[in-house]
């Protein structure tokens, strides 16, 4: 059942299958959904956004490159197929296995051919032994070099090459110019099992490549370039392996490296030492600098920025101030320029938005999705993504939305029995193309009262009370987030993916990672902060029963193993839809807060709320804290905080319903008590830190089958 002990059991879920599977396997390009276009690469199209030169690590053949990128591949080769899979596919599996056979026999035959497979949902290494074991036995064939085998774990090949709803297993064949010259369905698509598609079936895709690529090298036969010697060709050379240079060479006797330097220069700091040769393994202890820091007073201007908020649970800047409302919207004038916050309000499921903040005119104005009771139910938390220059397709970027989350099991405002089937919401803030709309679900017009319409939503995570959105540069679309789910006690991490837009409720397209591993004991009375660095990818998150601050790597962790049956309540089971569960990420406790709430880094520092009623500012680097701000008998329900273009801290609170701003002026500058040469030591030992200790992936469920309930009823909930 949904994980936790004490539940009852749950009675709806929704599914959506797909009922048409012909239309599903349609090769039009760009493909079609509801007949609205989508930007997509079609034949005759380049590739060449940044994925062309993003490096892709390979899983197989084990003798061939360590990582591949597009741009290179093309100045070796005339001609590159690009194969698309999904791990959960079946009947895919079975079409790989051809593609395998196929791949080696063509790349034999033409070695100025190169074949590559992307396969996405984890697993890589196991599904590639997989399909050369398939193509072995079934043709009699050895294969050896091909297909050269990409784990594209964050889709950025898929959402490039093969945008949904693009069909799967696909193919593109590119040429040296990484022109795309033939797109096209695999016979194994619209089966849904492995047996399904037939071998007779699956071969077709042989013939298919053979006279494709037959046809299109007829036309560079006449300057052939010379063919590569794959057994030992690699396009791009294999990194070094990961050399760590300890200060002292251990012995036989001492396998420890040298302790590292205190890591402050004043106060009290850490110091740590690593194993060799398992340099994973650290351990670390206090250590006092010789001098102590100095101690700073803070004095405190608190400006009163909105009041009569409802339950105001968190607090974030729209990146482009003026994008939403305009000068003019349900009949009202606003400023465009200053700060514009937006909070979430929990009372009423709600968002207050506060353009104008630092000029004469800030004013506040409340919206609401035209379905708050499901898509904004107790809101607790709100996050833009900021990433202005992310170097992203235009009509792929979704720079500008944001995403809330909602601290409720979907009990409709408890009208409805909890069904557990809820999760973040995105929405496209520009108030175009029907994202937001009057009370009749039309485009709202300036004089007319507006509502949000979603532009995307997943379903796994009940009792949200944090989320933030992961500035991260690898995905097409850029729409990642991290939340943690109060109901299981987990981070999990969202990646919308394609937003499947206003007006629509395809969620096929997704890929949903649960990080079990992190010990957190959320509190649904509280928000509870978030925030990422983007320099390190660091997620720093507050664990308010634990009263700690902990921090994960964020680009860290393995897929262990599905989420499907440990957590059965989720949104498409479709392949495309991945629900995964990642162990090994690198996590630590990272300061002791008690009751930290709104959590924000500004500045190479991070500024934590604590019981409601004080700011505790820390150093980045080091995790020293630099002072402290009491806020007791002014301010003692601190939720969300974030900190402003302006320098100024700006938090809800709760009880008293307003948005604050917060300057702080401690007198000097001050300064980080970084101790220079730990970090020198931290930067030439691969910084160290935060790495996991000795992490063992468990790769099958725990829970044995017969624990697995089916669902009773399956009733279509009105989402
Ligand atoms: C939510 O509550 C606040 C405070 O009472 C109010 O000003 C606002 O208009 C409400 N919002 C909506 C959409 O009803």
């Amino acid at each position: 059942m949904f994980p936790k002990s004490y539940f009852t059991p749950f009675i709806a879920l929704l599914l959506l299958l797909p009922n048409n599977t012909s239309a599903q396997c349609s090769a039009t390009c760009p493909p079609l959904e509801s007949g609205v276009p989508v930007a997509s690469l079609c034949q005759g199209d380049v590739f060449s956004s940044s994925q062309s030169s993003t490096s892709y690590s390979t899983c197989y053949p084990s003798t061939g490159p360590a990582s591949i990128n597009f741009a290179d591949l093309a100045t070796s080769y005339d001609f590159i197929v690009v194969a698309n899979y999904f791990v959960g596919c079946n009947a895919g599996r079975r079409e790989s296995g051809v593609y395998a056979y196929s791949s080696q026999k063509l790349h034999d035959l033409h070695p100025n051919v190169v074949f590559v497979s992307t396969v996405k949902g984890g697993g890589c290494t196991s599904w590639s032994k997989t399909y050369k074991d398939f193509a072995e036995s079934t043709f009699d064939y050895t294969v050896t070099s091909m297909p050269i085998t990409v784990s594209d774990n964050d889709y950025s090949l898929r959402d490039s090459l093969f945008t949904s709803p693009f069909p799967h297993p696909s193919y593109v064949i590119l040429d040296s110019s990484l022109t795309v010259r033939y797109k096209f369905v695999g016979p194994c698509c619209g089966h849904e099992s492995y047996t399904e598609c037939s071998i007779d079936t699956a071969t077709t895709l042989d013939d298919t490549l053979t006279s494709v690529l037959d046809e299109l090298l007829d036309s560079v036969t006449a300057s052939p370039t010379p063919a590569p010697d794959t057994s030992t060709s690699s396009p791009t050379p294999a990194p070094a392996e990961v050399t760590l240079s300890p200060t002292s060479s251990p012995t036989q006797a001492d396998l420890w490296s040298e302790w590292s330097p205190c890591s402050v220069s004043c106060g009290e700091g850490s110091s740590f030492r690593f194993h060799n040769p398992s340099p994973s393994i650290i351990e670390s202890k206090t250590c006092t600098a010789p001098n102590s820091c100095p101690t700073y007073t803070a004095a405190l201007t608190y400006t009163t920025i909105a009041s009569s908020l409802n339950k105001p649970m968190d607090v974030a800047f729209h990146p482009a101030p003026g994008t939403h409302l305009g000068a003019i919207s349900e009949t009202r004038s606003f400023p465009t320029s200053g700060l514009e916050a937006w909070v979430a309000n929990s009372g009423n499921h709600s968002v207050s938005i506060v353009p104008g903040i630092n000029t004469a005119s800030t004013t506040t104005i409340s919206r609401r999705d035209r379905g708050y009771y499901h898509y904004n139910t107790n809101v607790a938390a709100i996050s833009f993504n900021t990433v202005s220059d992310s170097g992203r397709d235009e009509e792929k970027d979704t720079f500008g939305y944001f995403a809330t989350c909602q601290n409720n099991p979907n009990n409709y405002l408890g009208t409805k029995e909890s069904n557990f089937f809820m999760g973040p919401s995105l929405y496209d803030s520009r108030p175009t193309n029907r994202n937001i709309v009057n009370l009749a679900g039309e485009q709202c017009g300036d004089d007319e009262v507006c509502y949000f319409l979603h532009a995307d939503m997943l379903h796994e995570a009940p009792n949200c009370v944090g989320i933030v959105h992961d500035p991260e540069r690898m995905t097409a679309y850029g729409s990642v987030f991290f939340q943690i789910d109060g109901w299981n006690e987990q981070i999990v991490r969202f990646d919308f993916q394609q937003p499947h837009g206003p007006g629509s409720m395809q969620h096929a397209v997704a890929s949903v990672r649960r990080f079990p591993e992190n010990p957190i004991k959320p509190s649904l009375e509280h928000h509870a902060g978030m925030a990422i660095d983007a320099a390190t990818g660091l997620l720093y998150f507050s664990d308010y029963g634990g009263g700690v601050v902990r921090v994960m790597n964020s680009k860290s962790g393995e897929n262990a193993r599905t989420a499907r049956s440990e957590y059965p309540i989720f949104s498409s089971r479709l392949p495309s839809f991945e629900y995964s569960i990642y162990e090994c990420a690198d996590h630590k406790v990272w300061a002791d807060v008690e009751e930290p709430t709104g959590l924000a880094i500004d500045g190479g520092r991070l500024y934590v709320a604590s019981g409601g009623n004080s700011i505790q500012v820390f150093d980045l680097e080091t995790g020293v804290k630099l002072f402290n701000v009491d806020t007791t008998t002014t301010y003692e329900n601190i939720q969300g905080l974030t900190v402003g273009d302006d320098g100024a801290i700006y938090f809800v609170d709760s009880v008293a319903n307003e948005l604050v701003k917060l300057e702080v002026d401690v007198g000097d500058d001050v300064e980080s008590p970084r101790n220079p040469e730990w970090t020198s030591f931290l930067s030439d030992n691969n910084d160290l830190s935060i790495k996991g200790v000795n992490c063992r992936m468990n790769l099958y469920s725990t829970k044995s089958t017969s624990t697995q309930v089916t669902p009773a009823t399956t009733k279509q909930w009105q989402l």
